[in-house]
């Protein structure tokens, strides 16, 4: 074995990367569970593909064909009912996961320097789920997925002068047809997956050269022994690959349950009128995404103007790619910061999970004004942050790591 080993050496780094990203990777040894998300994250990515992949065998990338496809699929394929909802359960665990994972980022402060690179890559990843997610989410073409479409797309038409022409150049057709349904196949399966893959390298790679951080924002690296290994470090493999698999457990009970007894999950997963062939002569009583795109739908809907409401669901993103440089504060970790960003970051998880709500729901004047204030105070947290982080007074920051 290891004669084969070095003869594998000799050719391609193989030992070198095992020892530089597991065996010898010293990863702080105070993770708590919030660090499962970014191996969880790996898990459904491959889940996603693998599932993906089988799905497209029996999928039928044309308006005539793509719903009965499904139906298909559901009844009549070899497990194919399995493959579908681990695929469409898949989607929805990604954005929960993602979610949680840049919750930790803000909780943590692992955006700051030297991270920063780590976080923008990251953040281009959820670009490209997003857009993902809502590619994936026509191919079914069911009355939600067209009518869901038809919105997204339609906001572009907001951009002035060419914002028709733009519109029409997206659909490739006057309508939402057939040809856009294509279109979005390929980009669904062949092209995103391909950027999502190279984006999770580079941003698994941006981490390793700087190393991670950890719950109490401490550069681990300033306290090395005399072979220049980090005093709170641990190897990440066989320790922190022994611990993920504690949290995949945990995951694959959540996530089984889910595909085995609730795969619609009230209608959150797999909405309602989905189950009705997209008919262009019928518009769906309420059009709502689905829920991981509800709280910038409800940004959106909260401006009255709705070319200055696409350009604050666009500012809403964009000001994430930003928070490295907002960020002031001398201490990373939410435990040694001041109370106010404890509170600022508890107000805009309230306000992000209220617009959440608030998108899924019909609009009347008590929500949008609700949608208002909760618009508010998400921005509020980003645009005051230079202001807070440098003028409250933080904790003192402890020398080596406490648990
Ligand atoms: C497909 C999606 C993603 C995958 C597979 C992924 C994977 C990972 C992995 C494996 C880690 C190291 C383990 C950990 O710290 O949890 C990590 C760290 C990190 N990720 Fe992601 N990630 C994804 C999306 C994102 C997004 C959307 C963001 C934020 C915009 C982000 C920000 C970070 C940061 C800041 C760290 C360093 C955390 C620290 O050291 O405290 N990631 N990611």
């Amino acid at each position: 074995m290891s004669k084969f080993m070095d003869w594998i050496d000799a050719r391609f780094p193989a030992t070198k990367m095992w020892e530089d990203h597991l065996s010898k990777y010293y990863a702080p040894k105070n993770f708590n569970f919030l660090y499962f998300f970014g191996s969880l994250a790996l898990l459904v990515l491959v889940n996603q593909i693998v599932t993906g992949v089988w799905l497209t065998m029996s999928f039928t990338p044309s308006a005539e064909g793509a719903f009965a496809s499904v139906e298909y699929i559901m009844r009549d394929v070899e497990y194919g009912w399995i493959l579908r909802y681990l695929h469409s359960t898949g989607a929805s665990a990604f954005f929960i996961v993602v979610y949680l994972h840049m919750f930790r980022g803000l909780l943590y402060g692992s955006y700051q320097k030297p991270r920063e690179l780590v976080w923008l890559f990251g953040m281009l990843i959820y670009l490209a789920l997003m857009a993902e997610a809502f590619m994936g989410y026509l191919l079914p073409w069911g009355q939600m997925s067209y009518w869901g479409a038809q919105v997204i797309i339609s906001l572009f038409g907001a951009i002035p002068v060419i914002g028709d022409d733009i519109t029409q150049w997206i659909r490739g057709d006057y309508l939402i047809s057939g040809i856009t349904l294509n279109r979005f196949f390929a980009l669904h399966v062949v092209a995103l997956p391909i950027v999502i893959l190279g984006l999770v390298v580079l941003h698994i790679l941006a981490l390793h050269e700087v190393g991670s951080n950890n719950p109490d924002g401490i550069d681990i690296k300033k306290h090395k022994d005399e072979n220049g290994i980090p005093l709170d470090g641990i190897p990440f493999h066989p320790y922190y690959t022994v611990k993920d698999i504690v949290g995949v457990v945990v995951f694959l009970f959540v996530f089984c349950a889910v595909v085995f007894f609730f795969p619609e999950m009230g209608g959150y997963f797999l909405e309602k009128p989905n189950f009705e062939q997209a008919n262009a002569f019928k518009t769906p009583e309420h059009i709502a995404p689905v829920w991981y795109f509800t709280p910038f739908y409800a940004i959106l809907r909260a401006v009255p103007d709705k070319l200055m409401g696409v350009i604050a669901m666009g500012a809403a993103i964009a000001v994430l790619f930003v928070l490295p440089w907002l960020d002031r504060s001398p201490v990373r970790s939410m435990r040694y910061k001041g109370w106010i960003s404890k509170l600022f970051l508890l107000v805009f998880c309230v306000a992000f999970i209220v617009l959440g709500v608030l998108g899924v729901l019909a609009p009347t004047p008590g929500r949008t004004l609700l949608s208002q204030v909760c618009t508010f105070l998400y921005f509020a947290y980003f645009l005051l942050m230079p202001f807070y982080t440098r003028l409250e007074k933080t904790k003192p920051v402890p020398e080596r790591v406490t648990g």
